[in-house]
């Protein structure tokens, strides 16, 4: 009778035991990338889209600590039309936000592409009311969401594609390098407690943009203009080297500003920076290729935590982070498979790297 008593207590022990196990090895695989980073992780995401889509909402959720808008928050968005701003997206986003308590970065005021053609038509004849405009848009798109998004791109790809300098838009053209100055002075003006960047591509990997882009910093940071960001967009190629973008990152870091890997993807293929360039050199994934993508993720993961001391982690931001919705594919007229999700909305060997790079 002992001897049962005995093996029944011990039996429900180990069973006691085996559910715990079960129960803490559940909420480990409910762990999403945010729990193993010290710094905020984020994902760019289009607002009509994860609200009907629960997946994806699911890996936002899981994972992300920031979210930014793919599209929702460009000036093509937010004033389509003179007279008449669309602020329902926006103000969707800031509710999803909230309700998920994540935090919203404003992607962007001002940007060559993201310009309507109204505006660049109106621009065009007259620079005292393109200034005037630009004051007015950025306060009036700032003021209206002072305290409710943290942070903007205030100027967006303000460089040329290659080498080091201003690249000739209509905001230059017509306005002057001022632009850039007077643009962070007027967000500024309208929240004085978001921070307030510059964002680029391929500074990690073109040390002439990139010097170009430090030396502008040091100008505006010499004339007290409010800039307390640097956005590298982390547009990333296989081949691009290790230690070609450490060596970028510490210069960037150098700054002394907060630093954002804004957009970040990886890409096997390649192109030429304009809208339909891509060049197909891989047809197909192979698990070889998908184990590197996964280093080099792991690779960026350290390089930033390395490489950017912590006050200045303002974090990473996957741009689409599943192959079935990438923005690469359509834009540049390839088939690639640059993120951390596949296309059935699994994790692929690159975020389990990502989460490795996180954690060492
Ligand atoms: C891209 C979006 O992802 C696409 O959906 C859109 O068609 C074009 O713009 N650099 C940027 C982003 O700063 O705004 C771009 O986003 C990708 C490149």
């Amino acid at each position: 009778m002992q001897k049962t008593a005995a093996a029944y207590s011990t039996l429900m022990i180990l069973s006691l035991i085996f559910f715990i196990g079960c129960v803490s090895e559940k909420s480990e695989e409910k762990k999403g990338l945010k729990d193993f980073s010290s710094f905020p992780i984020g994902g760019a995401v289009e607002i009509r889209q994860v609200l009907q889509d629960t997946a994806l909402e699911a890996i936002i959720l899981e994972n992300f600590t920031s979210i930014t808008a793919t599209s929702d928050m460009k000036m093509y968005a937010i004033a389509p039309e003179e007279g008449n701003y669309k602020w329902d997206r926006a103000d969707s986003l800031v509710a999803f936000s909230q309700r998920n308590d994540l935090r919203l970065f404003g992607h962007t005021l001002v940007w060559h592409s993201g310009t309507p053609r109204w505006v660049f038509q109106k621009g065009t004849e007259d620079s005292l009311w393109l200034d005037d405009f630009l004051k007015t848009y950025i306060q009036d798109y700032v003021g209206r969401y002072k305290g409710k998004v943290a942070a903007w791109d205030v100027v967006n790809e303000g460089f040329d594609t290659q080498g080091g300098e201003y690249r000739k838009t209509l905001w230059y053209n017509k306005l002057g390098k001022e632009y850039i100055a007077n643009a962070f002075r007027y967000a500024h003006e309208a929240d004085p407690e978001a921070d307030l960047f510059y964002n680029d591509f391929n500074l990690e990997r073109d040390t002439a943009k990139l010097n170009g882009v430090l030396k502008m910093i040091e100008e505006l940071k010499a004339d007290d203009v409010p800039i307390t960001g640097l956005g590298v967009q982390m547009h990333l190629r296989m081949d691009i080297p290790d230690s070609l973008i450490r060596e970028s990152v510490r210069k960037m870091a150098a700054t002394g500003l907060k630093i954002h890997f804004s957009e970040l993807d990886i890409i096997f293929n390649t192109h030429d920076d304009t809208r339909g360039g891509g060049e197909q050199l891989y047809s197909s994934v192979t698990p070889k290729m998908l184990e590197q993508q996964a280093q080099k993720y792991e690779m960026v993961a350290k390089i930033y935590k390395e490489e950017v001391p912590v006050s200045q982690q303002f974090g990473i931001t996957f741009w689409d982070f599943t192959d079935r919705d990438t923005w690469i594919n359509p834009f540049f007229d390839l088939k690639d498979w640059p993120t951390i999700y596949d296309e059935k909305l699994e994790p692929k060997p690159a975020y389990f790297g990502f989460r490795k790079g996180l954690s060492e």
